[in-house]
């Protein structure tokens, strides 16, 4: 199945387990930072990603874009396994999926002026000659709000902002499908990250473009997203549209991180959950349900048994609680 029909991205059961080294008298130990997640992917919209530093988001977005292989699952674009290492694919992932990172400070290369960093690309996989890739970042960086005179500058006499516009400049120039924005505002100031999530959208409904969008802040993600996954350690704990999480949050732990988030609408305001202890490590899990020790509503069963990922009426939720009050 390879036509317009199959959704853009479609990952099954996902997983990323690093092996780690205990020192020599231990066995070596495995890090499951992505353990068993799936999703679908449409043309045009925003997946958002999130939940707390550590839960296997970089990780997901590592494999999305193939700077990794997965430990095991699949991974389609448009009907046709990524994971396959033959040409047609390698092409696919290369120009059909792009990451922007965070760190627009590290990830742009201080030595290089911004038309040299935007033709890289295009050097690599395309025909296209001198002034043909210079035409395209000129075009590109018009796009993404910078002007003529900044093709001669270098990284550092930028602004946080102007080098995050630089960075997802960069991630259009083979023009991608797909974009896996790694908490691309996270680094910003709050008056600029609404500048850049708003050229965002309007890159996205210009080029068409669908992002997973990767955040540990879920007030980033309200406007742009159209689903929204909620990661705890490794697994995702619920899973919907922005609007069904947004209003009606149903895992303690969406719950929790709402209610950490500031909402303008008074209408949406709610009590504030305290969310005490930490992530635990994914190298040492809890048994259970992994987020048991911190949950407010934990039954007993939470402690020994650990949830699966169940199908409501509008979305996907791995919770014994819910499950109980149907
Ligand atoms: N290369 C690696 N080797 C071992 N552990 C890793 C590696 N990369 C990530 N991890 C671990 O996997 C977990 C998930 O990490 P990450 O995907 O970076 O989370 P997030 O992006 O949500 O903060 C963390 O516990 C992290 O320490
Ligand atoms: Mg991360």
């Amino acid at each position: 199945m390879s036509d317009q029909q199959a959704p853009l991205l479609n990952a099954v059961d996902l997983k990323k387990y690093y092996p780690v080294k205990q020192g020599i008298f231990k066995p070596d130990a495995e890090v499951k930072a992505l353990d068993g997640v799936s999703f679908t992917l449409e043309r045009g919209k925003t997946l958002a990603v999130v939940g707390e530093s550590g839960c296997g988001k970089s990780t997901l977005g590592r494999l999305l874009t193939m700077i990794e292989v997965p430990t095991g699952g699949t991974l389609d674009f448009q009907g046709k396994d990524l994971l396959m290492r033959d040409p047609e694919s390698d092409k696919l992932r290369r120009q059909k999926i792009q990451i922007v990172f965070q760190n627009p400070y590290g990830s742009l290369n201080p030595r290089k002026k911004i038309g040299q960093i935007l033709e890289e690309p295009l050097e690599i996989n395309s025909d296209l000659n001198k002034a043909e890739r210079k035409a395209r970042a000129l075009e590109m960086m018009a796009k993404v709000g910078l002007k003529t005179e900044h093709y001669d500058r270098y990284p550092h006499m930028f602004s946080g902002g102007q080098r995050q516009r630089i960075a997802i400049a960069r991630g259009l120039m083979l023009n991608p499908e797909v974009v896996v924005a790694d908490e691309p505002v996270s680094a910003l100031d709050v008056s600029v990250q609404a500048q850049v999530l708003n050229l965002m959208m309007d890159l996205q409904q210009e080029l068409g473009l669908s992002y997973v969008f990767i955040s540990h802040d879920l007030s980033v993600v309200e406007h742009i997203a159209d689903e929204v996954m909620v990661m705890y350690l490794g697994r995702c704990v619920e899973k919907g549209t922005a609007e069904a999480l947004f209003n009606d949050p149903q895992h303690p732990y969406t719950q929790a991180l709402l209610s950490a988030t500031p909402r303008l609408d008074p209408e949406h305001r709610r009590e504030r959950i305290k969310l005490t202890g930490e992530l635990p490590s994914p190298l040492n899990p809890p048994k259970g349900c992994a987020f048991n020790a911190r949950c407010r509503h934990a039954i007993d069963k939470c402690a020994h048994e650990q949830p699966a990922l169940k199908t409501y009426s509008d979305r996907q939720i791995a919770c014994f609680v819910v499950e109980e009050q149907g």
